[in-house]
């Protein structure tokens, strides 16, 4: 979501006449865009700052402005700290240039966020109109843009700062969402990754017609030059889930993929969430999903050390990991969220070393399950959207005179690395795969 919006504002900042800047050091502004969705996350926010402030001393003009979660969430507190000028939340990205216009031309420190971020509200319309005018393809992976199905949500899990920071759940016009897609494909995009907090919930009625999920992707699939699409992120509920399986399993442009987030194995703390489904549904799910879609990788996130989490709980975790033969999972350390109901009712007891021990155990559960899944493919071709250069390209060395190591992604998303010139970003290829880790697919360009 804040990649989107990324390139929503860098799109309508240079539509107003702006243009990026190598490096902070040589920028007249800097904007920030914040998650909240961990403490974590803000802390690094609060120590770029820091760095900020350093800078603006021998460059006092120079305005900063933090805009996302965590200036809908913080506001006018934010202001406090001088080196900020400008707080702009998720709702109020339309105003951006105006904002920063203001600030460089009148010197002028600007709160802009919603009061009450659960109501309607017709700044909605506004970002509805935003979000279709600016482009969201930055090309910083090429072919490659997100697109947003839904804003906000309603799900009110007890950890989650999202629907008080990004408000109520709102899906888009299906005629909006093709068109943007068009232009995108237009604009040389092969694929495309719909957003929404829980996309499965899609829903929109219009013209005496409701419109779910599973149209989108039938909609989607007839624009041209899309190749592969993808969805993030599904909410574990049967409502509308064998329409989605089944257009995964019709629509050949439709990724074998699924990031479907379990939170936790034990239904005790699920239920504390305020997840609806127990360990055994979700089980299920993911069954039906492989009955219908064979091949499908699965992707998960999980917490650990929320509160009551016990051993016990969290022994259920990892056997819920171990059923799930995820293709990988994210693993995060539960931080209370300001304003949440688990941070009002429930005490963040346990212990920041016991949270870090069950982050690693988890991890290196699901590890050895990648790496089992991995090696199925030795020997075997794939195919690759490739994004550009891989991380250890500087370190890399190739064999062939101007290689250089890039990765890719299969529509299943499996990391794929490989040698070959830079040129092929953006393009299709195939790989065989010679090598394997528990991540990354390793292989040479057949
Ligand atoms: N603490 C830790 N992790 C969180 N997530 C959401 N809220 C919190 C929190 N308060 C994790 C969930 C979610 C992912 C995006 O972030 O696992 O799926
Ligand atoms: Fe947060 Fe739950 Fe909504 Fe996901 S579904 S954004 S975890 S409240």
């Amino acid at each position: 979501m804040n990649k989107l919006d990324t390139a929503l504002v860098t799109s309508a900042l240079k539509k107003a006449g702006f243009s990026i800047a190598e490096s902070e050091k040589g920028a007249d502004v800097v904007l920030i865009n914040t998650c909240s969705v961990r403490e974590h996350a803000e802390q690094r926010v609060l120590s770029h700052l820091g760095h900020l402030k350093h800078i603006k001393k021998s460059k006092p003009n120079m305005v900063v402005g933090v805009i996302g979660c965590m200036a809908q969430r913080l506001g006018a507190e934010l202001l406090e700290d001088k080196t900020i000028d400008i707080v702009c939340g998720p709702v109020q990205i339309p105003q951006i240039a105006e904002l920063v216009t203001k600030a460089l031309q009148e010197k002028k420190r600007a709160v802009a966020i919603t009061g009450k971020i659960r109501q309607e509200s017709p700044e909605n319309e506004a970002l509805e109109e935003f979000e279709s005018v600016f482009d969201s393809y930055d090309k910083q992976i090429p072919g490659q843009a997100f697109v947003r199905a839904m804003r906000g949500c309603n799900n009110f899990c007890t950890y989650c700062i999202v629907p008080y920071v990004r408000g109520p759940e709102v899906s888009r016009p299906p005629a909006a969402i093709i068109e943007q897609v068009k232009r995108l494909a237009g604009e040389g995009v092969k694929l495309v990754a719909l957003l929404g907090q829980m996309v499965n919930a899609y829903k929109y009625n219009t013209n005496g017609k409701t419109y779910c999920l599973a149209d989108l992707l039938y909609m989607v699939s007839e624009i041209e030059g899309i190749e592969w699409i993808r969805f993030v992120t599904s909410y574990p509920t049967e409502e509308s889930y064998g329409q989605i399986l089944k257009a995964m399993a019709d629509l050949p442009k439709v990724c074998n993929y699924l990031h479907m987030p379990a939170q936790s194995g034990s239904d005790k703390i699920l239920k504390a969430m305020n997840r609806n489904y127990t360990a055994s549904k979700y089980l299920e799910l993911l069954d039906k999903a492989r009955e219908i879609v064979p091949g499908i990788a699965i992707a998960g996130d999980f917490m650990v050390g929320f509160p009551g989490e016990t051993e016990e709980d969290f022994g259920k975790t990892v056997s819920l990991v171990q059923k799930a033969r995820y293709k990988n999972c994210f693993v995060f350390k539960y931080s209370a969220r300001p304003g949440t109901t688990a941070d009002k009712r429930l005490q963040d007891a346990v212990p920041q070393e016991v949270k870090k021990r069950r982050n690693i155990k988890l991890l290196a559960v699901q590890e050895k399950i990648s790496e089992q899944l991995a090696k199925q493919f030795l020997g075997k071709e794939v195919k690759v959207l490739v994004e550009g250069l891989s991380k250890k390209a500087n370190v890399s060395t190739c064999s062939e005179k101007g290689y250089q190591q890039l990765m890719g992604r299969t529509a299943e998303d499996w990391i794929v690395v490989f040698d070959g010139p830079v040129t092929l970003a953006g393009k299709f290829i195939k790989v065989k795969i010679t090598r394997t880790s528990p991540l990354t697919l390793f292989g040479e360009m057949s």
